[in-house]
């Protein structure tokens, strides 16, 4: 495969500033690293409340991204061939340090990264459904299976391991946000893990597809919130031992942090100023998601989760989000990130084609 020395990414030059695409200096491999050719990235809120916020970065300029899949261009001394090799079709995730507030992101055409976080995806499985999956399935299972002591978790057994698969069966779990990408992930991994009732809330026309991977009631979301409680209760047949917020506004959080029983745990996926200190009163435990493979605290279920994946996927136990291909390449984004911001997407993650960038 030839390599181009210069290749287009999306760069946010200032804090709060505009998206502009340049070119770059293509990277090279080093020791234990791949280099991949990314046939198609997605959007995540992220890329439009650090853009629109100034938030979580510091060191500019940044390309962000946190989703992609390609082909694996050039492979780097020291990995094993019996990994990866030129032409493997892999899914890989934007890296984000939290401690240093930077980030390499995969809105390019060529993303360099440490081969130990990247997953072969079958054969079958599209470029698109591969750029929805990575930080999905991290952001889902980090926060329910994670073991490592120092990790924010509910700490259930991972259902690849032995004894996890339907090991919950008879308990009930709650989603918020099930039509949203990381909640289709977090009501998949609920059923692989047993749990029943699986419950969540989307818009009804989400319903018939959020059922078809495992959800087995989806009640209106913009029902009030006493009424979300009460129904919520009636089918759980009381409070919830685990509930999942995929979404974490304060109306979501009002809902899940009722819902969820004295002992129980609440996972959220942004920061709930106050409502930690509430928790450790009520005797409530709550877990801020941290989905990202690359954090060291990560590591070890990251591994795993990686090595589980790609029968995860053949066997249809983990379906990739549906997409809408966004024309235009890495052009496309910003447009994208507005209609995700303005709440104009539904059920389905935005991806763009780097290469289809003028
Ligand atoms: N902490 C972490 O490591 C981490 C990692 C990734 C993402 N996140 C955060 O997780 C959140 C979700 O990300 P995402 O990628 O899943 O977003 P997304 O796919 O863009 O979410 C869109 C969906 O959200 C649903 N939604 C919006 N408001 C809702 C409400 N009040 N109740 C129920 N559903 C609602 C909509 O459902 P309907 O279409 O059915 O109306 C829509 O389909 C974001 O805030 C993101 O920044 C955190």
């Amino acid at each position: 495969m030839s390599i181009p020395a210069q290749n287009k990414a999306l760069f946010l030059e200032v804090k709060e500033g505009q998206f502009v695409v340049k070119s770059t200096e293509t990277p090279r491999p080093g020791p234990g690293e791949i280099l991949v050719k990314v046939e198609a990235t997605a959007l995540n809120p992220i890329d439009w409340n650090i853009q629109s916020f100034g938030i979580f970065i510091e060191k500019y300029p940044v390309v962000l991204g946190f989703d992609a899949a390609g082909t694996i261009a050039q492979v780097g001394d020291g990995v094993p061939s019996s990994s990866f090799a030129v032409g493997d079709r892999v899914v890989i995730q934007g890296r984000y340090d939290p401690a240093k507030k930077e980030a390499e992101g995969t809105f390019t055409e060529y993303f360099v990264l440490p081969s130990k976080f990247a997953a072969k995806i079958p054969a079958s499985m599209s470029f698109d459904e591969g750029a929805t999956i990575m930080s999905g399935i991290a952001t889902s299972v980090f926060p329910l299976y994670n073991q490592d002591p120092t990790a924010a978790s509910v700490n259930l057994t991972a259902p690849w391991l032995e004894g996890g698969r339907g090991k919950y069966a008879g308990k009930p779990f709650l989603v918020l946000g099930g039509a949203g990408s990381m909640g289709q992930y977090v009501i998949q991994f609920a059923r692989l893990s047993g749990f029943s009732p699986i419950i969540t809330t989307a818009s009804l026309h989400n319903a018939p597809f959020l059922k078809s991977i495992g959800a087995t009631h989806v009640l209106d979301r913009n029902l009030p919130s006493d009424q979300l409680i009460a129904e919520a209760t009636k089918l759980a047949g009381g409070h919830f031992e685990v509930v999942y917020d995929a979404i974490s506004t304060p109306d979501t959080l009002a809902v899940a942090y009722a819902l969820t029983a004295q002992g129980g745990s609440l996972v959220i996926v942004t920061v709930a100023e106050g409502l930690n200190a509430k928790a450790k009163e009520d005797g409530k435990a709550m877990h801020m998601a941290h989905g990202q493979f690359m954090t060291a605290f990560n590591h070890d279920i990251g591994r795993m989760l990686l090595d589980a994946l790609p029968a995860l996927l053949e066997s249809g136990d983990i379906k990739p989000n549906r997409t809408e291909i966004l024309p235009g390449g890495l052009n496309a984004v910003p447009g994208g990130l507005q209609r995700l911001k303005n709440n104009q997407v539904s059920g389905v993650k935005l991806v763009v084609h780097p290469e289809d960038t003028e």
